[in-house]
């Protein structure tokens, strides 16, 4: 009868696990279901700002949420408004995000809209009294993220972001392994995204460019740190534990030479003092290696979008294998010019393991906006997620600064807030 439940339940099981508390160290946010209610008397009423693609994705979870109802929709674009009616046909429509705000009705809010839009709506969510689920990246520069998570603070509403691996259960249960110890000493973390296409919208009038394409436009956007960087980024710290201390970056328009003002290549290389580093790299006109973080330690690799692992010690090649290296070795053996040293390395037969046992295909997103109901619900945030989401929000901002700046830049210690897993060196609350 309730999908939401037999998802939940679902996902403990994929987890392998008798409980949240066994995760509770590497992913206390999951105490969003620690003490999940069960009567359907309760419901939270949600009003929606900006039901573009990504709102309507959202929506599509919550209407099914028996315990959500989607009472009111804002978005300034017809084409949105209908598509959304379609999800939720009782919402009330308003046009100016300020009117849903005044609704009474209107206990949260979930914010979809634009990147450069997000602050004032989310400060004025804040002020109207709302609950805020707001899509990363939160923020269009880092002084604005801090403030938003501030303002959090101290109003003492809910913050989520729309960093939805928080909620994977490949993620969740690789960083379980990765934080026992199973893949040793975490060196490094490779991540990229990669796509071949040149990321527009089909736009029905020549006005309208800006608007729908919002994400090639340096006063809209951050470009691929804001919109894939952010989601990496925190699966790099999560990996690793802490923030890195440096960045240096380049970025530039190779292909996508179309009158976007944003880059269609970014890489960042995000160092640390003790000497681990997370590589950032973002290509749209080659999709080859398309998207994972490759979480390096001395024992062991992680690929978590590939829901895989791979020991370093493997058991040894297959016969035939080790049949043709030494058959080609003995051959080359005769040659003057050649030795044995390019005979292939074990590594390329090591096809690793699943991480949950098979592909998994669950999306963190269902479980993403599940938690939020609940939270709005009980009233209680879960631990960490506003931290995670926001440090995932200032690392991209970050990386963007030091790509375009073309300078190493220091850890902005004046954004850095009170968060144990990552330090605790200094916290303001801005007024
Ligand atoms: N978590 C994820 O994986 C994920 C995936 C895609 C997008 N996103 C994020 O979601 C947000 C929206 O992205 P999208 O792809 O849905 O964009 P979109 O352009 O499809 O949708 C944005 C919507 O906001 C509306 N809008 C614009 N300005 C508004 C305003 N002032 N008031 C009310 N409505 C307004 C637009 O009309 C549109 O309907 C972005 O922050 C993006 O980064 C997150």
């Amino acid at each position: 009868m309730n999908d939401i439940k037999i998802n939940r339940r679902e996902f403990l099981r994929n987890l392998g696990v008798a409980g949240m508390g066994v995760l509770a160290a590497t992913s206390p946010w999951l105490s969003a279901f620690s003490e999940v209610r069960d009567t359907q008397k309760e419901r939270c009423r949600l009003g929606i700002i900006g039901p573009g693609s990504r709102g309507q994705f959202l929506m599509s979870f919550i209407a099914q949420n028996p315990k959500a109802e989607i009472v009111a929709i804002a978005d300034v674009y017809d084409p949105s408004i209908e598509a959304a009616k379609k999800i939720a046909p009782d919402a009330k429509v308003y046009r100016d995000y300020r009117a849903l705000l005044a609704d009474k009705d209107v206990e949260a809010v979930v914010v979809a809209t634009p990147l450069n839009t997000h602050y004032d709506i989310v400060m004025d969510a804040f002020d109207a009294g709302k609950h805020v689920y707001c899509e990363k990246t939160i923020g269009y520069t880092m002084e604005q993220c801090f403030n938003m998570y501030n303002r959090h603070l101290e109003t003492g509403l809910l913050f989520f972001s729309g960093q939805q691996r928080l909620f994977d259960p490949r993620y969740i249960k690789a960083m379980d392994l990765i934080h026992n110890g199973t893949f040793g000493k975490i060196s490094h973390v490779e991540a990229y995204w990669n796509r071949n296409g040149d990321w527009r919208r089909d736009v029905p009038s020549p006005e309208l460019e800006r608007f729908i394409n919002w994400r090639l436009y340096r006063e809209s956007s951050r470009g691929l740190m804001s919109e894939l960087g952010c989601h990496q980024l925190q699966i790099g710290t999560w990996a690793l534990g802490k923030l890195p201390d440096r960045v240096m970056g380049h970025g530039g328009i190779t292909y996508w030479k179309d009158g976007r003002e944003v880059h269609d290549n970014v890489h960042c290389i995000f160092g640390y003092d003790s000497g681990e580093s997370i590589n950032y790299g973002s290509v749209i006109s080659n999709k080859f290696y398309g998207l994972e973080e490759k979480i390096m330690g001395n024992l062991g690799t992680v690929e978590p979008e590939a829901s895989k692992y791979y020991f370093e010690e493997i058991a040894p090649a297959p016969a035939f294998i080790q049949m043709l290296n030494k058959w080609e070795n003995e051959l080359f053996d005769e040659l003057p010019f050649a030795g044995t040293s390019w005979a292939p390395e074990t590594a390329n037969v090591n096809k690793g393991e699943y991480i949950l046992g098979e592909r998994s295909t669950i999306d963190g997103t269902s479980l993403l906006t599940e938690a939020f109901v609940e939270a709005v619900i009980t009233g209680r945030q879960p631990e960490r997620i506003a931290e995670e989401g926001y440090y995932a929000s200032l690392l991209c901002l970050w990386g963007f600064d030091a790509i375009e700046r073309g300078e190493i830049l220091p850890f902005p210690e004046q954004y850095q807030i009170d968060y144990a897993p990552y330090g605790t060196r200094r916290q303001t609350i801005v007024s």
